[in-house]
This record gives structure tokens, C-alpha cells and sequence, in this order.
């Protein structure tokens, strides 16, 4: 299975902070954002990885992550996203890379310390999404239920179905840029994760789990500030 992490987007919701710098190297405490993402996949055995970025900063990912020897990776490789297409528009950027294989997809801005070793050995085919029970589930995509199976999810929806965020690590199989290539822009003009997802229900190959272990999505001041903390006292304690 191949790595792929969508770090695009201008991220002008952190402005000034992503004046000078790309949202995904904005420091979590003691790393660049993107370097969760990044270990997340190498603990879950996937050495061959994909950023996808994009806008004006790209060029400082090069100078963050190198050929990712550093973090455990044996192959990185990027990818330019032109404009803020949306989360599956900057996913198809990788499927040259990915050559039919399967894809284990991280959000550059997702920070978890979740073991998904066993789900990435596991897949065989299909889709597999993770959950997280959250107190403003109206900030993400949200599944709707019936008879405890997913029948949609729902992108930030003004009334949200269940209290589940559709966190942002998803594996795909090689069908995902088949389907993206069916998707029609969201109201907001983007090419929506969720509406992929939505795909894969439609032929009955979304299957789910919940995440356990910290999640969090740090792409607001408060959440990199929260997720920092996170961290920040996941190492004193473990120095104790
Ligand atoms: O974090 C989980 C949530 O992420 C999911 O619950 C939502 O379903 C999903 O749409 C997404 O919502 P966000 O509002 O957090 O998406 P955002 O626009 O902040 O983008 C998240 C990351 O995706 C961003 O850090 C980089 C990447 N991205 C995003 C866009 C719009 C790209 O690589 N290219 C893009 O064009």
C-alpha cells in the first residue's frame, strides 16, 4: 500500500501565520505539522509516501522533509496541486504513484497517535474510513446511521445525524480515482472527500471503524494550540 498525504490548499484561514510558510510546517509543538501525518503512515509499515501540496510555500517542503530519511520513509515523492480543488481534486494528483495499488490517505493537518497498522493489513479492497465522537460535529463530514450501518455522510452539515466526525485517514482501493473522476463540484466548488466516500457506499464497499486514541484536525488557531498541548504532555509523561 502507498502513502499519500494532501497538504494543499493556501490555508488564508491561518493567516498571517501562512503568510510566510505553508500551513502543514506550522510547528505542532516540537515538529512541523506535517510530520504527524508522515508517522502515522511509517508505523503503520508504509515506507513509500506522496505529499501532495500546493500555493506559494510548496517549495519549503523540500527544504522540511528531503527525501524523508529522516522520518523513516524510503521514497517521497511530491505532487502540485494547482488552486484549492478540493480534497479528492488533490488526491487524483496521485494516482501515477500510486499505480494500482492501494492508497492509505492522511490530511496533512490531522494530528493522531491511533495505531492503524492492523486496519492497513487487513484491506483488501473497497474503502475504509475512521471515526471520532465529537462534541461540533458540524465541522466535518458526519455519517448518517440506519440500523448501525453508514447509508451517507453528510459534508458540515447544519444539522448533524450522529455525533461521529469522519476523521481525515481513509484508505482507498485503486477504484477512488475512477470514482473521483465521476464527482461534480460541491457548492463550495470543491471536489469533496465525503462525496467519494459516498461513492464507495452507493456500491456497498465503505466499511468503517473508530479511531482510538487522540485525533485532532489543527487547522485553526485553536486546534494547533490544543494539539500541541496534546503532545507537548504526551512527552513530559513520557519522560516520567
Ligand atoms: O479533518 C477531517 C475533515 O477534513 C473531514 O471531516 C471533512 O469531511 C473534510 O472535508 C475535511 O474538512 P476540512 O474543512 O478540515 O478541510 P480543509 O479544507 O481544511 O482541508 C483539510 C486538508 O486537506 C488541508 O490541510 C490540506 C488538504 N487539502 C484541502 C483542500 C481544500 C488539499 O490538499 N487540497 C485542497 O484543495
Amino acid at each position: 500500500m502507498k502513502g499519500v498525504i494532501l497538504a494543499g490548499g493556501l490555508g488564508s484561514r491561518l493567516y498571517p501565520l501562512t503568510y510566510a510558510t505553508n500551513k502543514h510546517l506550522l510547528p505542532i509543538y516540537n515538529k512541523p505539522m506535517v510530520f504527524y501525518p508522515i508517522q502515522t503512515l511509517v508505523n503503520a509499515g508504509i515506507k513509500e509516501i506522496m505529499v501532495v501540496t500546493g500555493g506559494p510555500h510548496a517549495g519549503d517542503f523540500l527544504r522540511v522533509l528531503k527525501n524523508g530519511e529522516g522520518l523513516g520513509v524510503d521514497k517521497m515523492v511530491y505532487s502540485y496541486q494547482e488552486g484549492e480543488g478540493g480534497i479528492s481534486a488533490a488526491l487524483i494528483l496521485a494516482e501515477k504513484f500510486a499505480a494500482g495499488d492501494s492508497v492509505c490517505v492522511i490530511l496533512g493537518d490531522n494530528t493522531t497517535d491511533a495505531d492503524i497498522s492492523k486496519d492497513v493489513q487487513d484491506f483488501k479492497s473497497g474503502a475504509k474510513i475512521f471515526l471520532k465522537k465529537v462534541p461540533d460535529p458540524e465541522r466535518f463530514g458526519v455519517p448518517v446511521f440506519e440500523n448501525d450501518k453508514i447509508v451517507r455522510i453528510e459534508e458540515k452539515p447544519k444539522s448533524p445525524k450522529s455525533d461521529y466526525a469522519v476523521t481525515g485517514l481513509y484508505i482507498y482501493d485503486k477504484k477512488c480515482f475512477d470514482f473521483i473522476r465521476e464527482l461534480k463540484p460541491s457548492d463550495r466548488g470543491e471536489l469533496e472527500i465525503s462525496d467519494l466516500n459516498n461513492k464507495y457506499i452507493d456500491i456497498g464497499e465503505l466499511e468503517f471503524s473508530e479511531l482510538t486514541g487522540y485525533w485532532r484536525d489543527a487547522g485553526t488557531f485553536n486546534t494547533i494550540l490544543e494539539a500541541g498541548n496534546y503532545w507537548f504532555n504526551k512527552s513530559q509523561t513520557q519522560l516520567k
